[in-house]
């Protein structure tokens, strides 16, 4: 299948978003709460999100959009095409004013994502894949960390839910158990950034337990495209219906970082 036009329409409304976040970061926006206090949308998510989903609609009509500001359910589609849409991943950075944020827009097709591009506005880095054609840095072939083979040489990198009811779920993970085991642990506070980290090689192993598709859709097949691997915390396929929790590595660190996590 070509991929390419699927590519270059979201890549193209990556970066028009990605405007839109550098222009408006650390200046005055609309703040509101979701979940909780802590679980914040601001008046950029919602534009970016609108800019996005209008451009999709017009070249692709026949299309599913999940963007995470306008759709509730956020099931996977068994037939045609599905996009996932997280217009600005890193709220919380972004309100803080920590210039780590990104646009994450994945193409599923039959259930199965086949192509995704992740846009950091703050570094002009765009991170993009297609189903069997590698992944890519702003056009250049990028692959996972080749160096780490041991999870004790691995940096690794989590992140914490937005929605304080999720929290209960950090409490199957030891904590001091992961961080005896690798050289150090990051939380970055963009999940699809973070994925897009682990697939051009700085950083060696993800794991979150509560993630959303748009997330994720991206992200997970940058890893996979680079050499890497993915499964959710059990080991197994990562399944992007509903609350996915996802492990991501090189590879080569996999197992055992699925073990410190069991
Ligand atoms: C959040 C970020 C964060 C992760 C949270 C997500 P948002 O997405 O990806 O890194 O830890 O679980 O909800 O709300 O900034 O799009
Ligand atoms: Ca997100
Ligand atoms: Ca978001």
């Amino acid at each position: 299948m070509e991929h390419s036009i699927y590519l270059e329409a979201a890549a193209a409304l990556a970066r028009q978003a990605g405007e839109i976040i550098r222009a408006r970061f650390g200046g005055e926006f609309e703040k509101e709460y979701k979940s909780c206090p802590s679980d914040m949308v601001t008046e950029v998510d919602r534009k970016c999100e609108e800019i996005i989903i209008a451009g999709l609609q017009k070249v692709f009509p026949d299309h599913v959009i999940v963007g995470e500001e306008s759709t509730d359910e956020a099931r996977a589609y068994p037939d045609g095409f599905t996009w996932y849409v997280d217009p600005l991943d890193g709220t919380t950075n972004f309100v803080y004013g920590i210039p780590f944020c990104c646009v994450s827009i994945g193409l599923a097709f039959g259930g199965e994502i086949v192509a995704g591009v992740v846009y950091d506005p703050f570094r002009g880095e765009c991170f993009s894949a297609a189903k069997g054609s590698g992944a890519f840095l702003n056009g250049r072939l990028v692959c996972v960390d080749p160096i780490r083979k041991k999870l004790k040489e691995g940096l690794l990198v989590t992140g914490y839910p937005s929605n304080k009811t999720f929290n209960k779920r950090l409490l199957r993970i030891d904590y001091h158990r992961v961080l005896e085991s690798c050289t150090n642990l990051r939380a970055l506070g963009a999940a699809a950034l973070e994925l897009a980290y682990i697939a051009c090689g700085r950083l060696t192993g993800f794991w979150e337990n509560v993630l959303r598709p748009w997330d994720v859709a991206a992200g997970s097949l940058l890893v996979e495209e680079a050499g890497g691997r993915v499964t959710d915390i059990n080991g197994q396929k990562l399944n992007l219906e509903g609350y996915p929790s996802i492990v991501a590595s090189n590879g080569l660190i996999h197992d055992e970082l699925l073990e410190v996590l069991s």
